[in-house]
């Protein structure tokens, strides 16, 4: 198959990319590099890929021959209140609205990356699909204006889109504002590492490899329409994934407690039962494993430098 994978050069992106590429599909990457965190990074992530530079809120992305879009790319972090926010709406908004018009024209299917972030602190845990979404973050509101793009580029134009709601994805590659990524550095630095709050809060932190698995399973076998929660199956909450990251690294890490961020949810926990009935998918990464990859990950390239 000819894929397009927008957002290539991000942390899951990439990896999306590679691992189609290494099952055999065509993959052309689009990224526009934005300076949200370090270029670089992002350079050495599409080391290998075919990634175009290519702002989709401007730019017009070519689908002619393409069997499906990945439509990763997007401005992340829900600690999005102030000057940021009109950034969230171009590269959000404003971009998955001109991935829609142009898949829709194409009839080519897209698989939309969404985020847990629209629930808000949820109705219920573990979190179905048909919790009522109330996000908390201009970040998640955005991401739930991208769902709705989705619904009526469906109703009015046909277009075949499918929603996955990743929750808080993690492992090599990590963006270097999310939290265990930042952990990891702090270990490796031996810098004071901030917590926000009182580190009690959780989440169901999922594998980079199962986010993919899942990701690519949604637009072989998804029906058109669909809307999936992607959650790892170990819900932690800071603390212990702090004491994990501890043991594993076998370093101690200095903490320092400041006040909460504003749009930051207490809790996700993913009931990921409907993506498991309708393709198979549940998450196989236990927390452990997966942050053992990304210690060595973050470890290994520390001493590379
Ligand atoms: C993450 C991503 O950043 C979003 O792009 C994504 O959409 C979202 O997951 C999702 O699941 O929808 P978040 O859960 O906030 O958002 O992930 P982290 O940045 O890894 O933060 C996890 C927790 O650690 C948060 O409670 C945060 O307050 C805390 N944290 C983070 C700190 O205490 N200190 C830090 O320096 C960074």
């Amino acid at each position: 198959m000819r894929y397009v994978v927008t957002g290539a050069a991000g942390f899951v992106g990439s990896q999306l990319a590679e691992t189609l590429v290494a099952d055999g599909h065509d993959v052309v990457g689009v990224d526009c590099f934005t300076d949200y965190y370090d270029p670089a990074e992002k350079e050495a992530n599409a080391a290998g890929l075919d990634v175009r530079r290519l702002d989709l809120a401007e730019d017009a992305l070519d689908l002619d021959g393409v069997d499906g879009v990945f439509h990763l790319a997007a401005q992340a972090g829900v600690r999005s209140f102030g000057d940021v926010f009109p950034l969230y709406l171009r590269r959000n908004v404003l971009a998955t609205q001109r991935v829609l018009e142009a898949a829709a024209a194409a009839r080519t299917r897209v698989v939309i990356a969404s985020s847990s972030s629209v629930y808000g602190e949820a109705e219920a845990y573990p979190t179905p699909e048909d919790a009522e979404p109330r996000p908390i973050s201009p970040y998640g509101i955005t991401k739930l204006a991208c769902e709705h793009l989705a619904r009526a580029y469906a109703a009015g134009f046909g277009a075949d889109a499918v929603v996955l709601r990743y929750f808080t994805v993690y492992g090599p590659r990590q963006r270097p504002d999310m939290f265990f990524r930042r952990v990891c550095d702090a270990l490796l630095d031996g810098t004071t590492f901030e917590i926000y709050g009182s580190g009690e809060q959780s989440r169901s932190f999922t594998y980079v490899g199962d986010a993919t698995a899942a990701t690519i399973a949604a637009m072989e076998r998804a029906p058109a329409g669909a809307v999936y929660n992607v959650g790892g199956g170990d819900e932690a909450s800071m603390l212990e994934a702090i004491a994990l990251l501890e043991e594993i690294s076998g370093r101690t890490l200095d903490v320092r407690h400041v006040d909460r961020a504003k749009g930051d949810v207490a809790r996700t926990k993913a009931d990921v039962s409907r993506i498991g009935d309708a393709l198979g998918w549940r998450p196989e990464t236990p927390l452990r494993d997966g942050l053992t990859a990304m210690w060595s990950w973050a470890s290994g390239r520390v001493a590379a430098a």
